[in-house]
């Protein structure tokens, strides 16, 4: 273990907190680079691991993990820090340990936080509560000064947490993702949907007007009534919903995680830009999808479900809503864990599981995870002959990944899903 800079001047304390009786604290802090990229699912284990141990053990601190290395401040009882940091010098999982600051302390920096996540965007979000976003900033001096570290995550103990702050599909998706998703709805998506659309039903090409960058701007905005307002009109006049929902919710998925990847956002930003499209698939539901199954008509129960670690659930939440908008009544859940997955599938009877990865990320090093899944699952179901459909960006892309991860079919937008469950019901019924 390398020693970077052992330093005993007084770091800030803005949070600290005083704990009575507590005696011979210490903090260290060490930066180390991670032998591999840890997945969503990777960094989630491990922080609810550390969490349990130090929990037992009185140590708090925070885990800033971005671009390959990680940040780590603990504190606590001297020689329970001394312990985790020998067990933490052991862990494959990283090397070139270097420790910033190792010195006794008088309070804790960290209060209660018995091991934050700081990182980037929010990978995990929804499986790793109060994830604490840096700012680029603050990464990027993190990086370049190793001596910093310690004061910078410091700081960071007073950062308002992703869990805390307030609702993310309320927030404006401003900055240049904002703009690259506006334009890929008027550039590419609208103008798709919209020439199609004449081709159908009009002499000549609709040209891209200023109902399209309307649309574009309320869906991607926050003014919900308006859009509603320019929906009705658009649906009135043209009747081009249907296109609308099928065009350009799933693309501008794909587009988003296609910006993530050449650099041109964050992660933070595919998360948001989800989010608003999902806001726009709820506005359109309400506009266009009327339940449309015939009464008294077989009703398959379905379970929904995204892969248990997925953080991005746009693909479960449309299915959802379009299986609930005609007439079928699924049960859409979120486990975090294949185990949580297996008791519900184990205690009530389900037609079929319709199982989705992130819309916007390939994801492709998950599919043995989304094989194991679909095994566990087969096997705790009550229903020997379950249907499993999968959906996500990869099986969108690649039509054998389906087959390769043991489902009956893949579903690739929201709105083919039942009639792929139906079929794929209406195949083992027969045989
Ligand atoms: C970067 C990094 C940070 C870790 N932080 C903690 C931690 O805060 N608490 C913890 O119990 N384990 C942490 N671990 C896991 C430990 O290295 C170790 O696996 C765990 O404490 C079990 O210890 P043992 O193998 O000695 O029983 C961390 C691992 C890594 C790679």
């Amino acid at each position: 273990m390398a020693q970077a800079d052992r330093t005993t001047d007084a770091l800030p304390s803005r949070s600290g907190t005083a704990y009575r009786g507590e005696s011979n604290l210490c903090s260290l802090v060490y930066r180390s680079r991670a032998k591999i990229t840890l997945s969503d699912y990777e960094l989630y284990e491990l922080v609810q691991a550390a969490q349990r141990r130090n929990a037992a053990e009185s140590i708090t601190g925070l885990m800033l993990y971005d671009e390959g290395r990680f940040y780590q401040w603990l504190e606590g009882p001297a020689e329970n820090v001394a312990g985790l940091m020998r067990s933490i010098s052991a862990d494959h999982r990283h090397t070139d340990i270097e420790i910033l600051s190792d010195k006794p302390a008088t309070q804790r920096q960290f209060g209660d936080w018995k091991m934050r996540l700081a990182t980037r965007g929010i990978r995990s979000m929804h499986s790793i509560n109060n994830v604490v976003i840096p700012t680029v900033t603050t990464l990027s001096d993190i990086h370049r000064y190793p001596e910093r570290t310690p004061g910078l995550l410091a700081d960071m103990s007073t950062a308002t947490t992703a869990a805390h702050s307030p609702g993310l599909a309320n927030l404006p998706l401003k900055g240049p993702a904002g703009s690259i998703l506006k334009d890929i709805l008027v550039t590419v998506v609208l103008p798709e949907l919209l020439v199609r659309h004449a081709g159908e039903s009009r002499k000549t090409p609709w040209p891209i007007d200023h109902r399209a960058r309307a649309l574009a701007d309320l869906l991607i905005g926050s003014d919900t009534e308006a859009a509603t307002d320019l929906l009705r009109t658009l649906q009135d006049s043209e009747g081009a919903i249907r296109h609308l929902y099928e065009n350009l919710i799933e693309p501008a998925a794909r587009r988003l995680g296609d910006l993530w990847g050449a650099d041109l956002c964050s992660e933070l930003d595919v998360t948001l830009g989800l989010s608003q499209l999902h806001r726009a698939v709820r506005l359109l539901n309400e506009e266009m999808l009327q339940p449309t199954i015939p009464k008294g008509m077989f009703l398959p129960a379905v379970l929904i479900v995204p892969e248990p670690g997925e953080a991005h659930m746009l693909n479960s939440v449309l299915d959802s809503d379009a299986l609930g908008s005609i007439g079928w009544d699924p049960l859409t859940e979120f486990p975090a864990t294949d185990e949580a997955l297996q008791d519900l599938i184990a205690g009530t009877w389900f037609d079929a599981l319709d199982l989705s990865l992130s819309p916007a990320f390939r994801r492709e090093n998950w599919l043995p995870r989304v094989t194991h899944t679909i095994a566990l699952a087969r096997h705790a179901s009550r229903n020997p002959a379950l249907v499993v459909v999968v959906g996500g960006r990869i099986f969108a892309e690649d039509t054998t990944a389906g087959s390769r991860v043991g489902a009956d079919n893949i579903s690739t937008t929201a709105l083919s899903t039942a009639h792929v469950i139906q079929e794929e019901l209406n195949k083992k019924k027969n045989g």
